[in-house]
């Protein structure tokens, strides 16, 4: 088994297997730092960081000095031709041509993909936008394994913005691949998005139990708790859950609390307005008295802001500075591993609890484009080369997955490109939820995010259209 030239851009792009594979290697170097120099000896990683960064820039490049090899860095968007408006596809293919291996920061959703489409040598996401952060997972995931030995039926508790934290959603699907249950305390209006729980639930086949009803406002310092994801009893079968009780799930006890800061940097205007401060409770040594606290690790991806009490550091539950401190063993391993100048050995079975899907994918020149402000596929300089492109991950309701930000939505009108078969009359668009558009085989599907855009491309409005329109310029006149 090699990693030799593969690229990581999702935590998805490794198994279960691979993971462990990877932790093994990481407990050998971490055992003996000082003789791996010369391992990387002549490779050179080029570090790309285009949004801030302490721990996750210089732990890669301490792991790439210490294996020996060189590093070349660009650590400022002004500072690259990509502010001269050149586009992720030329920087890479320029940069894969001087480095061994790429790791990229960047705040576009899906910049990492690019990179690694077109780079040539293998690409390392090191954070795209809100989408992922799989090396921050595997530090994750190694500090659990250390303090719990196993992650198969540890109940995680992800704390503060479930929105925007990209950590958090590559720790979500791995944590529900190695069989933990979640358990989502969300700042109010930063739940984990819908196309995240949904990708969880199909994909990784255990049940969420919403508590939505429990009522919103923030008791005795902790956030409410949104939903529990109970992972299924084994790999691949579903759990058989008639009713959890939260009160039976927090007695006893959660393993780990995975504390993370408010990502203002990626808060819309209306976000950035509301009194986050108030409604954003703070993890101090009050709360951590709580019974379902009294073994929890306090985890945290850092940088903390208000989120987390300094009056905790000294508490042996806080494991966030080894967690960081970890980065730097855990990258090395990645980068001998990915660079080939270690193997990979497997210990054990690949038990994991993922079940993956073979989605149709969607791949026509018009109609339609990623709705996600940040996805690097609908940039102005991107445009140019990348073809919008999509997992049609559900029929009913149609539900499309951009395969670049991972951002999932229900697009509103549909077509048959077989309409010429019959009249010219016969070429109308319909509503994606009408019982003409589940007629639609998929192969001939065609779909708009718009009414115009559908008629902009000569397709007139169906019945179930122009009733829609009716009713909205009815309801427009009242
Ligand atoms: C995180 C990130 O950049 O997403 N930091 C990190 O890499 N350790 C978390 C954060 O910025 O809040």
């Amino acid at each position: 088994m090699a990693l030799a030239n593969s690229s990581l851009v999702t935590i998805d792009d490794l198994s279960n297997g691979e993971i462990e594979g990877l932790f093994s290697l990481t407990d050998k170097m971490a055992g003996a730092m000082n003789e791996q120099f010369g391992i990387c000896r002549g490779k050179i990683m080029a570090s790309l960081f285009f949004e801030p960064s302490t721990r996750t820039r210089l732990s890669f490049e301490t792991a790439m000095h210490r294996l020996g090899g060189s590093v070349i860095t660009a650590a400022d968007i002004g500072a690259t031709s990509l502010s001269k408006g050149e586009s992720i596809a030329d920087m890479a293919r320029v940069v894969g041509s001087y480095a061994d291996i790429i790791v990229i920061r960047h705040p576009w959703e899906g910049a990492a993909k690019v990179v690694a489409d077109y780079a040539g040598v293998p690409v390392i996401n090191a954070g795209d936008g809100g989408h992922q952060h799989p090396t921050q997972t595997l530090c994750d995931l190694y500090t659990i394994k250390k303090e719990r030995q196993s992650i198969k039926g540890l109940k995680i508790a992800l704390w503060g913005d479930l929105k925007y934290g990209r950590t958090i959603h590559s720790l979500i699907f791995a944590l529900a691949k190695f069989g933990a249950d979640i358990l989502f305390f969300p700042s109010p209006g930063l739940e984990v998005p819908e196309h995240v729980i949904k990708k969880l639930i199909i994909e990784y086949g255990g049940e969420l139990e919403k508590y939505a009803a429990l009522g919103q406002t923030v008791k005795d310092g902790l956030f409410p708790l949104d939903a529990i994801y109970q992972t299924p009893s084994s790999p691949h079968q579903l759990a058989m859950m008639s009713d959890i009780n939260i009160e039976v799930e927090l007695k006893t006890g959660v393993d780990a609390l995975y504390v993370t800061r408010p990502q203002r940097e990626r808060f819309t205007a209306g976000e950035e307005n509301q009194e986050l401060k108030e409604s954003y409770p703070v993890v101090d040594k009050r709360l951590l008295k709580g019974k379902a606290f009294r073994k929890t690790l306090v985890m945290h991806p850092l940088p903390r802001v208000d989120e987390l009490a300094y009056e905790v550091d000294a508490d042996p539950r806080s494991i966030y500075f080894k967690q960081a401190a970890r980065g730097v063993p855990i990258r090395m391993a990645l980068l001998a591993l990915l660079l080939g100048t270690r193997q990979l050995s497997i210990p054990g079975e690949d038990d994991s609890f993922s079940q993956p899907t073979d989605y149709p994918v969607y791949r026509r020149d018009s109609g339609i484009s990623c709705p996600n402000p940040r996805c690097v596929s609908i940039q102005k300089t991107e445009t140019k080369y990348i073809k919008p492109e999509f997992k049609v991950v559900d029929r009913q309701p149609l539900t499309l997955r951009c395969i670049y930000c991972e951002h999932g939505f229900e697009p509103e009108y549909v077509a048959s490109s077989d309409w010429h078969e019959g009249k010219l009359a016969n070429k109308k668009y319909h509503r994606a939820d009408s019982h003409w558009a589940k007629k639609i085989r998929a192969e001939n599907l065609i779909i708009f995010d718009s009414g115009s855009n559908a008629e902009a491309h000569g397709f007139k409005p169906s019945q179930s259209v122009s009733a829609e329109q009716r009713r909205n310029s009815d309801a427009e006149q009242k």
